[in-house]
């Protein structure tokens, strides 16, 4: 059974990773697809793996304008929208005190300011109410070093998806989040680190975890599936964790 049949769904950041992974399972089971990125490369290989049926878009999701756009193709393909995963996001590692106002309004940019907009432009294209779905992180409940940017953007999801979980449940809509710990995917290669200090980083974190394991992609992205589907219809602003047990210790 396709647990997605005749839906229609608009992934942000969903040309890597936890994105990718779901887009992927989202496609198996029916659903015609919106996704997006900004590497060219990945987005490239992402439309040549879906075929032409999957609209792949490079749009920034830091930017009013380029979301403001990508709704538009999204409406101009598929007319509507039945569900809709706000993933896209950065991650930089940094002391609290080395953090610039540059970097500051970059992350707060895609992180934030980019999920409100996308949620707000693309709410009219819910015609018939559905899902959406946001990427948050543990580290918005746990102190994470040198994330101090990155987890006060998760957290202020975490809260948003609350407030809109109340104000959108009204036109039928839910909204909830997904929480993921450490997650097999190329973020950990684009902090900027020497090599050597991101698998220091990832052997640590491996060490600590309750599982002993990272998650995979394909783990996150069947809790993405589970929100997205009518499973999950009396579950409204809630956060599910993915995490091996991580935020537990
Ligand atoms: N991996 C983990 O351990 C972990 C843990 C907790 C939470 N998360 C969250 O999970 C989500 C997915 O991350 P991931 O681990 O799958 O990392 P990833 O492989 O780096 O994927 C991130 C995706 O977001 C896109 N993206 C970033 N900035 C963008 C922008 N301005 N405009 C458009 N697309 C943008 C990237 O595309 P381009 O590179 O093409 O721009 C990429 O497709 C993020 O919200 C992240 O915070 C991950």
């Amino acid at each position: 059974m396709e647990r997605l049949n005749g839906k229609i769904a608009l992934i942000t950041g969903g040309v890597s990773g936890i994105g990718l992974a779901t887009a992927r399972l989202f496609h198996e089971q029916g659903a015609r697809l919106a996704v997006t990125g900004r590497d060219r490369d990945s987005l490239s290989r992402a439309q040549e793996e879906f075929g032409n049926d999957v609209l792949v878009a490079r749009s920034d999701a830091g930017k009013l304008s380029e979301i403001e756009s990508l709704i538009g193709q999204v409406k101009e393909r598929f007319g509507r929208l039945d569900v809709l995963f706000v993933n896209a996001a950065i991650a930089k590692p940094a002391p609290f005190v080395f953090v610039t106002e540059e970097q500051f309004d970059e992350t707060v940019g895609i992180n934030l300011k980019g999920v409100f907009f996308t949620i707000q432009k693309a709410l009219p294209l819910f015609t018939h109410g559905g899902s959406i779905i946001v990427t948050t992180s543990i580290a918005n409940q746990m102190g994470s070093p040198n994330f101090s940017v990155y987890s006060a953007s998760k957290a202020a999801l975490r809260s948003l998806v609350q407030t809109l979980g109340l104000e959108l449940i009204a036109k039928g809509i839910r909204i909830n989040a997904i929480s993921p710990g450490p997650i097999s995917t190329p973020m950990f290669d684009r902090f900027g680190l020497p090599d050597d200090m991101v698998q220091g980083i990832k052997g640590e974190i491996e060490r600590k975890s309750p599982i002993k394991r990272f998650g995979t992609p394909t783990e996150v992205a069947k809790a993405a599936l589970f929100l997205a589907t009518d499973e999950s219809s009396y579950i409204v602003g809630d956060e599910l964790v993915i995490d091996g047990g991580m935020s537990l210790l």
